[in-house]
This record gives C-alpha cells, sequence and structure tokens, in this order.
C-alpha cells in the first residue's frame, strides 16, 4: 500500500507532469485540495473514491483531520494519490504529511509539480531571474508577516526577486517593510492571480502602490526590477493591465 504525494501544478491538466497523471488515473482513491481545478480532477480514475479536503488558510485542525485520512487510507487503501496544488513541498505541508506516514509505516512516494511560485511569474511574461537585473530569487510566505515567521525588512534586497505567496492580505505590511528595509518605493510589482486558469491575470504596479492595489487571492507577488519585464508581449492569453 502506498500513498503518493502528488504536485497538481499551477492549475492547467497541460501543466502535470505524466506521472501524476498516470497516478491519478490509477488511483483508488484521491484526496484533493481546494484549488484543483476541474481539468485535472476529470483525469482521475472514476472508480476511485474522492475526498475534498479543501480547508481555508489558517485551519490546522482541519490539517489535523486531513492527516487522520490519509493515515487511514494509507492502511487500507492499495493506491492513494494525495493531490496539492503546485509542488507538494512548496508551502502545501506536503513534508509534514509525508512524515505523518512514515512514522506510521505507510509507504510515501513525492511526486514533484510546478510550483506556482516561478509558474505564475513565468506565464505572465516575468523572468525571475534575469543578467543585470536579478542574481537569483527568494521564495517566502506572506501570510504570517504580523507574526515572527518572516522579517520582510531583512530581505530588502535590489539585486534579488522577491516571490511571495499567501501574501494577497498582508500586502500593506509587506510593501511597508520591504520600504522601510531599504527597497525603492518604485520597485516594480507584478501581482499575478490565478495563474494557469482561465481567471488569470496580471496587475503591474510599483511598491509604493501594492497595499491599495486591487488583488484577489489566490495570487503571486513578484517584487524587483524583473517585474517591469514582459518577455511574453506576443502571447494574448493573459490580461494584464496597470494602475493608472
Ligand atoms: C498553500 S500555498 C501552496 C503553494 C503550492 N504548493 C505551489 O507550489 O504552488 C497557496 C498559495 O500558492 C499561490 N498559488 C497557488 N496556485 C496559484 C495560482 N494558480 N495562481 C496564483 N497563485 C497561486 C498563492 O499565493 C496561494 O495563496
Amino acid at each position: 500500500m502506498t500513498v503518493f504525494l502528488v504536485g497538481a501544478g499551477p492549475g492547467d491538466a497541460d501543466l502535470l507532469t505524466l506521472r501524476a497523471a498516470r497516478l491519478l488515473a490509477e488511483a483508488q482513491a484521491v484526496v484533493h485540495d481546494r484549488l484543483i481545478g476541474a481539468d485535472v480532477l476529470s483525469l482521475i480514475n472514476p472508480d476511485a473514491v474522492r475526498y475534498d479536503v479543501g480547508k481555508t488558510p489558517g485551519q490546522s485542525d482541519a490539517q489535523r483531520a486531513i492527516n487522520d485520512l490519509l493515515v487511514e487510507l494509507g492502511g487500507r487503501v492499495e493506491r492513494v494519490v494525495r493531490l496539492k496544488g503546485g509542488d507538494p513541498f512548496v508551502f502545501g505541508r506536503g513534508g509534514e504529511e509525508a512524515e505523518v506516514l512514515s512514522s506510521h509505516g505507510i509507504d510515501v512516494q513525492v511526486v514533484p509539480g510546478i510550483t506556482s511560485a516561478f509558474a505564475a511569474p513565468l506565464l505572465a511574461g516575468v523572468p525571475v531571474t534575469h543578467r543585470g537585473l536579478s542574481h537569483g530569487v527568494t521564495v517566502v510566505t506572506g501570510s504570517a508577516v504580523s507574526g515572527s515567521t518572516v522579517n520582510f525588512a531583512s530581505l530588502a534586497n535590489p539585486d534579488l526577486t522577491l516571490v511571495v505567496l499567501m501574501g494577497v492580505e498582508q500586502r500593506a505590511l509587506i510593501a511597508a517593510q520591504l520600504i522601510e528595509g531599504g527597497l525603492e518605493p518604485s520597485t516594480p510589482v507584478a501581482v499575478v492571480e490565478w495563474a494557469a486558469t482561465e481567471r488569470e491575470r496580471c496587475l503591474r504596479c510599483s511598491l509604493f502602490e501594492l497595499g491599495a492595489a486591487h488583488v484577489r487571492a489566490p495570487a503571486v507577488l513578484v517584487i524587483g526590477a524583473v517585474a517591469a519585464l514582459d518577455v511574453a508581449k506576443v502571447r494574448s492569453l493573459v490580461a494584464s493591465w496597470a494602475l493608472a
């Protein structure tokens, strides 16, 4: 009996790995997240039992219930797929689920997925690294910015790109801390909502404008010089707009 922790990519079923598609077709039970699109779910074996365990951010009890469900299924079902958005080990609590399953003696296999941290900027035409503009990229969560986990002021570096997941709600605080840490208020920002889905759109603004910008989760915030680029201008699928 095996539980496969599978990355579903950012949205579009075309961005699944071949291994993920095969495992979905062969699964006897699938436990999936809230943001998994209908096209991806349609690849699940029609005879498989499905568990939609979508939870809203911050529900720690829900995570405990998911862990218990996985342990229960892993003990009696031959092929279980735990399907998670993006990559299972990027802010998906996949590592925690793998540890819990292993500690119960259940065989776990992990299948990487394309993370929204990199797919969302790319689909909006923003290369996260670019010769002469950005020497590297830092990926962080914005969800606990008012707590002690991420000190954004310490991440202010004009030579690097900052990619923030789960940062929509705290975007004003994130921007304020980055400016306090030394980033110019004029630093370019791209906010990519619902990447790789038909609701995808990209807002361009400055760091100073970010707090008041009208954006909705799920979104990836891309902060740094590269956010002014649009190397995919030839493509017309992405709606892009800028603040006046
Ligand atoms: C709990 S994290 C999971 C990340 C996921 N494991 C990954 O690798 O993409 C959820 C956050 O990922 C980002 N996200 C996931 N899918 C997205 C998408 N299609 N478009 C934009 N942001 C997305 C958002 O910041 C969202 O709040």
